[in-house]
Order: structure tokens, then sequence, then C-alpha cells
């Protein structure tokens, strides 16, 4: 099988990871790749949302599979574009991507299907005072969701009334250009937030992957500004056997089987962003493919061949494949340039991968790229490497990963050094 994954982050280099060690897999693509996806498959100069260029490329290289590793192209529509062509793609229809492209579609569709989620009302630029009305019903703090994509910056949780006032106005009037053109206002919730990953086939198939924490704030004690993700463990030990029952029954059964009514041709990942209530998960938001970084640490628990299990939902028959849940911890801490998120530098020589790697740790390359006309490589972007490690227990794997992260050294280089001990603490009482 010939598969085209498209991405260049930790999560494709995941992605590539685990696909690579599939018997089915004869050549593997990455478009573009980063310096790392390299040892798993063939880098493409090609953008992910140059459909054109993506179909022409599926063509002359006989593509089996197109894997949409971010929700730009499928919020875009390259699933209607290449299905059109007969390709199988591992990801949403243009209209199964608004989940996560229009938080107002999503907001809708969780009501349609009674999917517990926050209590919220959407807001053009010429319903302001109704928006002013709304907040004013609220308690703080107040969250404001710019609908369209914002690359991740366009949740606001603001303390009191008069700036959330000012936010909606700015926000109306294009503080995040198109995308908050509506905006989401929603009821705050209260609670520590998982992330459930399923794939489906579309026709009612699924499996829930590993689950898994996310951390998103630059800096320790989850402080500072909101990042891509800092690091994420996996399993998460709040989210048991009850708990993910009622995932089931009250989130990922209803939306599977609200998509399939609503005739919305989903096959691929879905990203679901939870809260735990009081016992009780709500959601927080859909994504429409893997979360990153949460990846990195999510396929080292999976033992089947992923790369079947993707091909098979992309085909609509997942049937009675298993999935191998590996019952160890996975842990991943990503290291990033000095200054992320605001600007950094790039180019710095990224040294101890080999080392690393020789711990028995996965450096999982994000933000890196080859070295021109030298050996090694660089930095390229604010997440740099995702050091990924599995290990029986979660101190165990803790301590593994962390050493992996002091073997590799550029310029200027921070984690974070309290990944997963907030569930260290959960875990021990
Ligand atoms: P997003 O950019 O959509 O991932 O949202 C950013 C973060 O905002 C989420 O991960 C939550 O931590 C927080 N958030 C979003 N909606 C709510 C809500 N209704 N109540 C509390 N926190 C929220
Ligand atoms: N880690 C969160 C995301 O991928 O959106």
């Amino acid at each position: 099988m010939n598969v085209l994954l498209l991405g260049s982050g930790g999560r494709e280099a995941a992605l590539a990871w685990k696909m690579a060690q599939s018997p089915l897999l004869d050549t593997l693509y990455i478009a573009p790749g980063n310096g790392g996806t390299s040892l798993y498959g063939t880098n493409v100069a090609l953008s992910p949302t140059d459909f054109d260029g993506v179909a022409a490329f599926v063509r002359s290289h006989a593509i089996d599979l197109v894997v949409a590793g971010n929700e730009d192209p499928l919020v875009l529509g390259l699933q209607n574009h290449l299905a059109a062509m007969g390709v199988k793609v591992c990801g949403p229809c243009k209209t199964g991507a608004a989940l996560e492209g229009s938080k107002d579609f999503a907001k809708r569709f969780m009501g349609r299907h009674n999917i517990p989620t926050a209590r919220y009302q959407s807001f053009t630029p010429t319903e302001l005072d109704e928006g002013f009305a709304f907040l004013a019903t609220l308690r703080p703090p107040y969250v404001l969701k710019a609908d369209g994509l914002a690359a991740g910056k366009g949740v606001l949780i603001i303390d009191n009334l008069p700036e959330a006032l000012k936010a909606l106005q700015e926000m109306l009037q294009g503080k995040f250009g198109e995308a908050s053109k509506t905006v989401v206002i929603e009821e705050f919730l209260s609670g520590i937030e998982c992330s459930v990953f399923v794939l489906t086939d579309g026709h009612g198939g699924y499996r829930v992957l590993p689950v898994a924490k996310d951390y998103k704030r630059i800096g320790e004690g989850d402080k500072g500004l909101n990042t891509g993700g800092m690091g994420a463990v996996s399993p998460v030990p709040f989210a048991d056997d009850a708990f993910m029952a009622k995932v089931e029954e009250r989130i990922i059964k209803p939306t599977i089987w609200g998509l399939i009514e609503e005739k919305i041709d989903y096959r691929g990942f879905i990203f679901l962003g939870l809260i735990n209530v009081g016992g009780n998960p709500m959601v927080i938001e859909y994504n429409v493919r893997m979360g990153d970084p949460e990846t990195e640490a999510v396929m080292l628990r999976i033992d089947s061949d992923l790369l079947e299990l993707m091909y098979a939902a992309a085909s609509g028959s997942l049937g009675d494949r298993e999935l191998k849940i590996n019952p160890q911890t996975a842990v991943t801490v990503m290291k990033v340039s000095g200054g992320y998120p605001g600007s950094y530098p790039k180019g710095k020589e990224i040294t101890g991968l080999a080392e690393a790697a020789a711990l028995g740790v996965i450096p999982f390359h994000a933000g890196t790229k080859a070295i021109e006309g030298g050996a090694g490589v660089a930095t390229s972007g604010g997440r740099v490497i995702s050091v990924s490690a599995l290990a029986p227990t979660l101190d165990q794997t803790l301590e593994l990963a962390y050493r992996g992260v002091d073997a590799i050294h550029f310029e200027g280089e921070y984690s974070r050094r309290d990944i997963g001990q907030d569930l260290l603490r959960l875990i021990g009482g």
C-alpha cells in the first residue's frame, strides 16, 4: 500500500513512525514532512492545501490512502476533492470537518443530538446588544470563542464583565479576521480536561484509542500563554471504565449516529476535547484529526497495525478488526525554542538525538529541518522535538522521558519539567 501523509509536525512524525511498522506499507510519503519524518518515509515538497498538486501526486505515485494530519485541508474540502477521484482518505468531508472549522456548527450539532456541552449562544456583528445581554446573564469567567479557525488563539477566557463586553465587540469587529465574525459565548465549565480519540468508518463502526491529557500552557503549573501543547500523558487516571462508559454512551455513540443520520461522510479520527465535570463528561470541542502532542504519546500504546485500521476506516468497514491497547504508560515532553509561543530564533543545530534514542525514548521531530548541504538537523519551529517514552508506570515513564529530554540540546531550548506531576498527585491520592 502506498500512503500519502499530509502535515509537518510531531503528530505526523508519530503517525509516520507507527505506519512505517505496518507490513501492509509499501511506500510512505509525507508532505511536506520535517527533518525527522524522512526516517520513516520520503518527504515531498507539496503543500497539503494545494489540492491539485496533491491529486496529481496521488495519481503519479499510485497512492492508496491519503491521511490528513491536520485540519486545514479537511476544512477546505480535501476529502471531497479526492473522493471524487476515487481516492481513499482518512479524514472527513468538508461538512464533517466543520465540527472543528465552525464552533457554531459544532454546538448546533451537539444540540441536535443531545450531546452534553456548555450552554451557549452565537452572535454576529449585527447582534452586539444581544451578545451584551447574554453575557450579563452568565457568571464569570466568560468564555468567548471565534467561530472559525484562528490558529488555536480564538478562545478567550475573561474574568470580568466589562472586559468580556469589550472583547466581544473587538472579536465581532474582526479581531481574528473572518473567524470571529461569528462569536460563540458559552458558560464556563470547571474540571479536568482529557482528549479522547475515536477512529470511525462512517458506517457505525468505531474504535476508541488510548485517552490522553495534554499540557497546554507554556509555564509550569499550567501557567502563562497557551501553546500548541507542551506534553502529554496516556492513560489518564480519572478516565476510568465508569467515566469512559459515560463518554461512549453520551458522546461517542450520539456523535457517530448523528453524523450518519445527517448523511455526513465521516471516515477518520474524531478528537473529543472533554472536561470532567463532577464525574460527567462534557464536550469542550471537537477536532477532526488527532491531537498534537497527544499523538506522540498515544501511538506508543497502540499494539495493533494502525495503518490497517485507518485503511479499513477510510474504506467504510472497520469490521471486527481489533485495536489492541498497551496497558503501560506513555509520556511525551515537548522541547521548544526559547521565546515560544512568542517569537523565537530558527536554524539552531540539534545534538544528542542518537544518544536519546539509545536510552530507549523516541525523539519525534516537530519543528526541525535537515541542515542544507550538511549532516544533522536544525530547529525550524517553536515546538522542536517531542520526546516520547513508554514504561510500566507513570513515574518510571517520566524518569525515562526526562532522561531523553536532557540528552538532546539546542541553543535556547526549553521544556516544562512538570508534565504528569498533577496525575502523579492524583494517583498518590
Ligand atoms: P480551544 O482553543 O478550543 O482548544 O480551547 C482552549 C481551551 O479553553 C480549552 O482547552 C479549555 O481549557 C478552555 N475552554 C474552552 N471552553 C471552555 C468552557 N466552556 N469552560 C471552561 N474552559 C473552556
Ligand atoms: N493538543 C491539542 C490539539 O491538538 O488541538
